[in-house]
């Protein structure tokens, strides 16, 4: 049987991804189709043994195409999903053009994997600190509701581009060097410093990052009591994100209950060694599928044991973004 895939953004940190974990599980495609932008378009790439020319992305591009993987922009999500879905080809979405659409299901595999069937051709994948926060945190909500979570993020700059990582880069030798870094890519230099999230702020003083934690968890959970606060922080980190997450149950629960949850959820790894300091982490969890949950321990501010304390570490090109686009290409073959 043939299946054809297109995958828009090729170049891109998470298009790369991309090609790296279809090959890794021999994602059952027969055939490919690479698409970028005018300034790849024409360039030669190798995949799975094969040539490759990458074309620029079109309106004619998704003739013929069964899914389509998107990462290339919101703009080109908004311009394109609806023409690759109207040529009859499943979208898989990485951008948050679609992602509140209420005729556009999120899905996170390990939660909700039934709302797929509901796609009307585009299907939309979460935004990368939602998905790692809910992850290990789904489990535990299904056994005990979670009336209220409050999530302070450190957010790795990859989750920003392949640029970002570059910048990091330059601006850590520039720092060494004596000289003042010069930001392009966010407002603020990177190198040896953490600034609020670079989104833009609302009226309500969120940031857009931490208002997509927020309703795209109540959507995935399809739960719209659970409260949820978030700050969101940027770190001079190349990849993965961890994020400190405090839990307020409905019933009381111990950390050992939380570890026996974890140690059965899909998709989760506990690293909670108290003895030798050693916890979820960046440099252990990048290039990872799971994401590393630890530091389990009670809050004892909120009464009746209802409260526990978690930290996890995501790659968020992985788990929060490509992984999970592709395991959502899974279940529609
Ligand atoms: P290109 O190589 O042509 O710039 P990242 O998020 O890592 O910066 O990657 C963005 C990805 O989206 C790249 O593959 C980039 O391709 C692609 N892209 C950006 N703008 C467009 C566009 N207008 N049409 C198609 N692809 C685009």
């Amino acid at each position: 049987m043939s299946l054809k895939v297109a995958i828009a953004g090729v170049t891109g940190a998470v298009g790369q991804e991309f090609l790296t974990l279809l090959k890794e599980r021999n994602f059952p495609a027969t055939e490919y189709k690479m698409l970028a932008s005018a300034r790849s378009a024409g360039k030669n790439m190798e995949f799975l043994g094969k040539e490759y020319t990458i074309e620029e992305l079109g309106e004619n591009s998704f003739d013929g195409i069964d899914i389509a993987l998107f990462s290339a922009s919101g703009t080109v999500s908004k311009k394109y999903g609806p023409i690759a879905a109207e040529a009859g080809c499943v979208v898989v979405d990485n951008s948050s053009a679609f992602r509140m659409d209420p005729n556009t299901p999120l899905v996170v595999p390990e939660i909700n994997p039934e709302a797929i069937k509901t796609n009307k051709g585009i299907i939309a994948n979460p935004n990368c600190s939602t998905i790692i926060g809910i992850v290990p945190v789904w489990p535990l909500h299904k056994t005990n509701p979670v009336k209220r979570m409050v999530v302070s993020t450190y957010q790795a700059v990859s989750g920003a581009g392949w640029q970002a990582m570059e910048e990091l880069k330059q601006q850590v030798q520039e720092v060494l060097d004596g000289k003042e870094p010069v930001p392009h890519t966010f407002k603020h230099s990177c190198a040896f410093n953490c600034f609020s999230h670079d989104s833009e702020i609302g009226e309500n003083g969120y940031n857009v990052e931490e208002m997509k934690m927020l309703n795209e968890t109540r959507k995935i959970f399809g739960d719209n009591n659970i409260q949820i606060t978030t700050t969101c922080v940027r770190v001079p980190v190349f990849r993965t994100h961890c994020e400190s997450i405090n839990l307020q149950f409905t019933n009381p629960i111990t950390p050992e209950e939380v570890r026996d949850i974890l140690s059965k959820a899909p998709g989760v790894k506990i690293v909670d060694d108290r003895i030798n300091n050693h916890f979820p982490m960046p440099s252990e969890a990048s290039g990872q599928n799971d994401i590393l949950v630890g530091r389990i321990r009670q809050d004892f501010s909120i009464a009746n044991n209802c409260g526990i304390n978690i930290f996890v570490a995501g790659d968020q090109i992985r788990k929060g973004a490509a992984l999970n686009a592709i395991q959502i290409a899974e279940l529609l073959v």
